[in-house]
């Protein structure tokens, strides 16, 4: 018999191929580790294979390795070469099995060390941004969403997992559905919202903002164009009354409560609580709103005053109010295309004098198609007839005008919809402010009345107030105690009266 170093055992095929299968992938391992050592711009997918297919295969050949020895060890106490071999004996003076303990000893530490290592790095991967945003291509509408959003440099796992092992594991779990899911193409097209086991806000958000650092107003100004031959410019400057401390009070007169806390923060402030029920899915109809305050008071609104079923609170959702109550899309906001466009406009990256431009690209982008490259090709050939029918001189004499301002409208199109995964941002509405989505209205000015018939405040100074509007004489003047509001286009006091989404939808019906 030769002079064998290792166990009989491990003499026998299947695990011969096992030490092959293990050596080989943490050679690779290896050799990856040093290409992304030495070379800048490796792809996610190097991680991918570097930290988790690879090492899956590390450990297959070691389970082959041990399967194989069992199987062999099973053969010799049969008698397949004649001997018994007692279970465990290990003799040091014997040099054979010195080497032996020092090679398995050896090779033991060198696993458990890789192993650390690269459950560290298997980690890190499945938390990193590439993980979640680029090479699970189902979250491209998300990923493409969160590029530009103020969250960008905010990890996908800082707000959707958090801190803590148990939120991890739970993650995880999920996750692994996730990809079942995907892989077997089972997920719904669009992915729904919201996330109904979403990590508590407060848990995640509050890492980095706390409503202590809240403070006083944000002003916000935001670009109009009219969907008009001139396109006219009405932009609207206001005064949000984002809250803060008693000391930095903003005037505001019709404020219902005159606690320490003030503005829109209010809701999240320490000393109140407000709980509510959605009756649907996505947290839009809302038949219940209870507020408790810092003494114990509480203070309830049902639909139309009237005492809520036992049986519409069973199955409504019942939520207590946190960040995402309002601030629902902080890092995938799928923006309107008459944001958009209105965006671009007032950017330059497309040509005011471009009569009708804002209406003709709003209507173009809000078409249905099925492809995205169906839709690039239709923009232009939607803007292109347009102005050859309309105002051929703008195709003779502004053709590189028009040119870029397809290119444009075809950027915005791949940026906020995705016909493949069926996202638009209608299915995705954001629940700050009121004028698209019915956002904060859910509530204000709803048909929510206490028993004496008391609504939650629409009052339109309570939460901002407007400092200058539209584009007449006097218009750039800021006014700091306010301005009614002026629709842009005479509708007779409508604005006051219906809620602004009864028209507007961020779409083609009012550009
Ligand atoms: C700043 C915090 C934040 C970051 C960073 C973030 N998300 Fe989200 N994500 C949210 C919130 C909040 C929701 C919606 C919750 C709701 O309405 O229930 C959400 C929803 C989602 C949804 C469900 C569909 C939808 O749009 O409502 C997916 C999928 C998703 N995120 C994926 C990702 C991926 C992938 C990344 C990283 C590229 C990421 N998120 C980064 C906060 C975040
Ligand atoms: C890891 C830190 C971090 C976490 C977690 C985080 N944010 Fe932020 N947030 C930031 C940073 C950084 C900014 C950008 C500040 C700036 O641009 O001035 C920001 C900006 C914002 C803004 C202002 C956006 C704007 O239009 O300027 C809002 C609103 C916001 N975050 C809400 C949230 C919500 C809601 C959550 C939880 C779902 C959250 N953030 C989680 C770091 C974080
Ligand atoms: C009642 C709705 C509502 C709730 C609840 C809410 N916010 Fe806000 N928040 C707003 C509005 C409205 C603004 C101003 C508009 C904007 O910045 O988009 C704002 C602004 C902000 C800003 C930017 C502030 C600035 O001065 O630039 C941050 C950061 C923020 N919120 C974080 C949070 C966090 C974190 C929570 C949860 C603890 C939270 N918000 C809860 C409505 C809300
Ligand atoms: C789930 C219901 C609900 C939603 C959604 C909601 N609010 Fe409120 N809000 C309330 C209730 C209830 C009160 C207290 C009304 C009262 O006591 O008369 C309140 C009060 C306020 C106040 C007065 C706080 C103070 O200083 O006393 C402001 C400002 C406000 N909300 C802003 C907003 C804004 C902005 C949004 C949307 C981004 C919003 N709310 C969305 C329920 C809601
Ligand atoms: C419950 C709080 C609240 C009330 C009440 C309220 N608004 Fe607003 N409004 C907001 C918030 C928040 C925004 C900012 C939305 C954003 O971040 O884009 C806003 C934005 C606006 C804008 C700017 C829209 C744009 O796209 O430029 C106008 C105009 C406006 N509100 C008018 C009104 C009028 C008119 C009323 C009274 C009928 C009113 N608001 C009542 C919270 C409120
Ligand atoms: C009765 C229907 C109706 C209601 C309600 C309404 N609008 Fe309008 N809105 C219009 C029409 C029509 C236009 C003109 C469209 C055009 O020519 O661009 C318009 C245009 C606008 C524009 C300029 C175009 C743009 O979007 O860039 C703004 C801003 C605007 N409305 C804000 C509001 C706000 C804020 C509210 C709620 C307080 C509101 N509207 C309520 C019908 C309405």
């Amino acid at each position: 018999m030769r002079d064998r170093q290792l166990p009989e055992s491990v003499y026998n095929w299947t695990s011969v191929v096992g030490v092959a299968v293990a050596v080989a992938s943490f050679c690779i391992i290896v050799l990856l580790l040093l290409i992304d050592a030495f070379v800048d711009a490796t792809t996610a997918y190097l991680g991918l294979l570097t930290f988790i297919v690879l090492p899956i295969f590390v450990c297959l050949g070691l389970v082959l390795i041990a399967v194989g020895m069992l199987i062999e060890r099973r053969r010799l106490q049969r008698g397949a070469h004649g001997h018994f071999r007692p279970e465990l004996n290990i003799d040091l003076r014997n040099s054979r099995h010195r080497r032996a303990v020092a090679i398995f000893t050896g090779v033991t530490g060198v696993f458990l060390m890789a192993t650390a290592v690269g459950s560290y790095n298997a980690y890190q991967e499945t938390e990193s941004v590439e993980f979640c945003g680029a090479i699970c291509h189902v979250m491209h509408p998300e990923f493409t969403a969160y590029q530009s959003s103020p969250h960008a440099h905010v990890s996908c796992a800082e707000c959707h997992i958090g801190a803590g092992a148990g939120w991890y594991v739970q993650s995880k779990l999920s996750g692994a559905y996730q990809v079942y899911s995907v892989l077997a193409e089972k997920y719904p097209r669009p992915i729904p919202t919201p996330v109904h086991n979403l990590r508590p806000a407060r848990e995640t958000c509050e890492h980095c903002h706390w409503p202590d650092q809240f403070f006083g107003a944000r002003m916000m100004v935001n670009q109009h164009f009219l969907g008009d031959e001139q396109n006219t410019p009405h932009p609207i400057s206001l005064l949000l009354k984002v809250g803060g401390p008693a000391s930095s009070r903003s005037g505001s007169a019709a404020r219902p409560h005159d606690s320490g806390d003030e503005g829109i923060h209010w809701h999240v402030s320490e000393a109140n609580r407000i709980d509510y029920a959605a009756t649907d899915d996505r947290r839009l109809d809302i038949a219940w709103v209870k507020l408790t305050d810092e003494l114990g008071q509480t203070k309830e609104w049902t639909l139309d005053g009237e005492p809520v079923d036992q049986e519409v609170l069973d199955g409504s959702e019942l939520r207590t109010m946190d960040c995402i109550d309002c601030h629902n899309r902080p890092s995938h906001n799928y923006r309107s295309p008459t944001k958009l466009v209105n965006q671009a406009i007032a950017d330059g990256r497309i040509d005011r004098r471009l009569p009708f431009i804002k209406r003709e690209a709003v209507t173009c982008l809000d078409d249905e198609y099925e492809t995205t490259s169906e839709a690039l090709s239709s923009i232009d050939e939607h803007l292109r007839t347009f102005y050859a029918d309309e105002y051929p001189e703008v195709v003779e004499d502004q053709a590189s005008m028009l040119d870029a301002a397809i290119a444009s409208v075809q950027g915005i199109f791949q940026q906020s919809l995705f016909p493949e995964m069926k996202v638009t941002w209608r299915d995705y509405p954001d629940h700050v402010g009121h004028s698209e989505s019915i956002g904060c209205f859910r509530c204000h000015g709803s048909d929510l009345t206490t028993a004496a018939g008391e609504q939650i405040s629409k009052d339109c100074s309570m939460c901002h107030s407007i400092l200058a509007q539209g584009s007449g004489p006097g218009a750039d003047s800021i006014a700091p105690s306010g301005l009614v509001f002026e629709h842009p286009v005479d509708i007779y006091g409508e604005e006051l009266e219906t809620n602004c989404t009864e028209c507007h939808e961020g779409g083609a019906e009012i550009y």
